[in-house]
């Protein structure tokens, strides 16, 4: 094999997509994904793949110190994509302390096993830390470009924040080649249906309240997973170390017309009568702190590793629509609680 890289966070919704993209595209790579299985991490994700020469599934926890060196040493780990994360705002509002834990404590655990195994020898290495255009706070208005001061305002956003910036103080003070990007809303199949667009997906099809926060005029700039996972590929190929990459869409939506055009799409392939799924919008008490819009500028990684959004929004949400639809198991799985009992055990004996 040519390099071996770690992906952490491979089992979960964005992971995944980029384990996939890598174990593909590049068979003489060896792709390690080390993730905890958390409620949002799915082996099922990556049934299609996990046969693959050039890939293996280690169970465990970016904090665990000891694990990471021998990870780092028996495979000689030459990159890092690190995705692991507590990943929902809702959930971070009532759990901050763990967001600290694993998105902050995690991702210096991993830096300085990084450090330690690289001995100051970066010759061909490099950390590439995946972050959120969260981290900007809300443009009320304007886009976010690279240059925007960090200004988040929720307790995940503000442990993404943080963890950047631990990342850009071991490019500054160890001279470790660090890259960073900061991607906006992405969307597509495996997301946890926890995230707006596969929630709503989901209650559409059980005829349960589509819950919009506020009065729904909150604006978020959407990307397909997909895209974000190819733009992955060129950062981490093309960055120059110690640099930032925004990465989005220009594809700017209010949910409340998310959620309706949802619904439209719903209708059609559920053969419903049209307006029926509209009637389960339900206005509900908002999120507290919530930003107003984000929106991304990504014309630095356009101009600089010739990468750009190939999927159209109308067409990617449908696509997502008929993914959900066709994959009512895994849906279930992943709504039930059985899911992880299933894989544990799964992995217990191998
Ligand atoms: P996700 O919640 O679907 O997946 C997170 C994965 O990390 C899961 O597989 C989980 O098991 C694993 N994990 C959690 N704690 C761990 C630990 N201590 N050790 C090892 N593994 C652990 O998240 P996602 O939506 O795929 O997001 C992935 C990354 O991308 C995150 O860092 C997130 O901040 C970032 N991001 C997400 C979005 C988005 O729209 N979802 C946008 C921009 C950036
Ligand atoms: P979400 O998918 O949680 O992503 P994020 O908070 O990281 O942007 O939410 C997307 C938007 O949808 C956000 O403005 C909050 C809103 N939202 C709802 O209105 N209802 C919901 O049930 C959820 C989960 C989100």
């Amino acid at each position: 094999m040519k390099r071996t890289i770690l992906i952490t966070g491979g089992a979960g919704f964005i992971g995944s997509h980029v384990v996939r993209l890598f174990v593909k595209k590049y068979p003489d790579y060896l792709i390690l994904n080390l993730d905890k299985l958390t409620y949002a991490g799915n082996l099922e994700n990556l049934r299609d793949i996990e046969d693959r020469k050039n890939y293996r599934f280690i169970k465990g926890d970016i904090l665990d110190t000891e694990l990471l060196l021998r990870i780092f040493s028996e495979y000689q780990v030459s990159g890092v994509i690190h995705l692991a994360a507590e990943s929902h705002v809702d959930r971070s509002l009532h759990n901050p302390d763990e967001f600290a834990v694993t998105n902050i404590i995690g991702t210096i655990r991993l830096l300085k096993a990084a450090l330690t195994a690289w001995h100051n020898n970066f010759e061909g290495k490099l950390f590439y830390h995946i972050s959120t255009d969260e981290v900007y706070g809300s443009a009320e208005e304007g886009f976010f470009t690279e240059e925007t001061p960090l200004d988040p305002r929720s307790p995940y956003s503000a442990s993404k924040a943080s963890s950047d910036h631990f990342v850009r103080a071991f490019n500054n003070s160890y001279h470790m080649p660090t890259v960073i990007s900061r991607c906006s809303n992405n969307y597509g199949p495996y997301q946890f249906p926890e995230k707006l667009i596969p929630l709503v997906i989901n209650n559409i099809i059980h005829r349960k309240p589509l819950p919009v926060y506020g009065k729904g005029e909150n604006i978020r700039d959407w990307l397909h997973v997909e895209d974000h996972a190819k733009a992955i590929d060129a950062v981490f190929h093309k960055a120059k170390p110690g640099s930032v990459y925004n990465i989005g869409g220009n594809n700017e939506l209010k949910n409340i017309d998310l959620v309706k055009m949802l619904c439209r799409i719903m209708d059609k392939k559920l053969s419903r009568p049209e307006g029926e799924s509209a009637k389960l919008i339900t206005f509900v008490k908002d999120r507290p702190g919530h930003d107003l819009r984000y929106a991304i500028n990504p014309s630095k990684i356009i101009s600089e590793t010739g990468w750009r959004p190939e999927i159209e929004f109308s067409q990617g949400l449908e696509s997502t629509v008929d993914w959900y639809l066709t994959h009512a198991e895994w849906l279930a799985h992943v709504t039930s609680g059985e899911y992880l009992k299933y894989y544990e055990k799964m992995y217990a004996n191998r």
